[in-house]
């Protein structure tokens, strides 16, 4: 497969090195707007071909998006991150114009593309994506819940002290500080629910963690995560590559689900060639049920900043 990375920033370069090392894309574009610098980051992953063992072409542009054609999926990394201190949301007045442009350029370039979005605030800017591409909603993915449940999963491990690989958990809702909502009750260790080793008071403090899991991360580094988000990007991008039909919770276009309209928000989907192959609708319980509506209620007020 043939993809396309916008944004050759922390996160945009962690994600074509994960896909590279990977090793089951045909090529990956990296494009950015700062001259030469996309170019600098293809050669220098490129140099490590040999070392790490992958055979992905990786090819740098300018801008240049005629390089992006055919590609069959293409993440958008492009904007400002944001700094210790700052909101997802308080980035949406520079980033939308950004997401906005790159949207309408790969569309052009390749019109069957599927497009996963890690912009933020990560929700609106998966729904401006929708309204500035006109691609049907299958192929428009916000990146959010992967990366939230990874942290998730890493958090119910400390409290385990077990590896992350013993555990499995899903983070729903809205990519937001306040609008995540993990799905602890229904979290395992093994086939085991956690609340079999945890207390309520353990569990509700890996659900608080897990929320503020970016920022804290902007507080340590001073500037947005990039491994973790690079990652969970690698993962639906293979899933899609690889037409595996694995589960991820991704930020999709509703429709009725979840009693839901005209919202992309963090709900569990198959992905596979199509891109979301199936949006899957589990049973939420009654406080998990209003949790959502008061996330769905958080990215709406978002989406009404936008000027689409
Ligand atoms: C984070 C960014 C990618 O959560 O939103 O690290």
């Amino acid at each position: 497969m043939k993809l396309t990375v916008v944004g050759a920033g922390a996160v945009g370069a962690s994600c074509a090195e994960y896909i590279a090392i990977k090793d089951f894309a045909a090529e990956v574009v990296i494009l950015d707007i700062k001259e030469g610098f996309a170019e600098g980051k293809a050669m220098d992953l490129m140099q490590t071909a040999s070392l790490n063992g992958f055979d992905t072409k990786i090819v740098g542009s300018t801008n240049d998006y005629s390089k992006t054609a055919g590609s069959e999926v293409a993440v958008i990394t492009s904007g400002i991150p944001r700094k210790p201190g700052m909101t997802r949301e308080e980035l949406i007045g520079i980033n939308a114009g950004i997401v906005k442009t790159v949207t309408e350029n790969l569309v052009k370039h390749s019109p069957d593309v599927i497009i996963i979005v890690v912009s933020n605030p990560m929700d609106t800017m998966t729904y401006l994506a929708h309204k500035a591409s006109g691609l049907p909603k299958n192929r428009i993915i916000g990146m959010g819940g992967a990366l939230d449940s990874a942290r998730f999963k890493y958090r119910i491990a400390e409290a385990l002290d077990c590896p992350s690989s013993d555990v499995d958990g899903m983070v729903i809702g809205g990519h937001s500080d306040v609008g995540m909502v993990p799905l602890i009750d229904k979290a395992v260790r093994n086939s085991v629910a956690v609340s079999e080793f945890l207390s309520e008071d353990r569990m509700q403090q890996i659900v608080e963690d897990t929320k503020v899991g970016g920022a804290t991360l902007t507080g340590l580094l001073g500037t947005s995560a990039w491994y973790a988000p690079g990652a969970a990007v690698s993962e639906l991008v293979k899933a899609i590559g690889l037409d595996s039909k694995k589960m991820f919770p991704c930020s999709a276009m509703l429709d009725g689900e979840y009693g839901l309209n005209d919202i992309c928000i963090g709900v569990p989907c198959i992905l596979g060639a199509n891109g979301i192959e199936k949006i899957v609708e589990i049973d939420l319980s009654d406080a998990e049920k209003a949790k959502m509506i008061e996330s769905a209620s958080g990215v709406s007020k978002t989406n009404g900043l936008l000027d689409v």
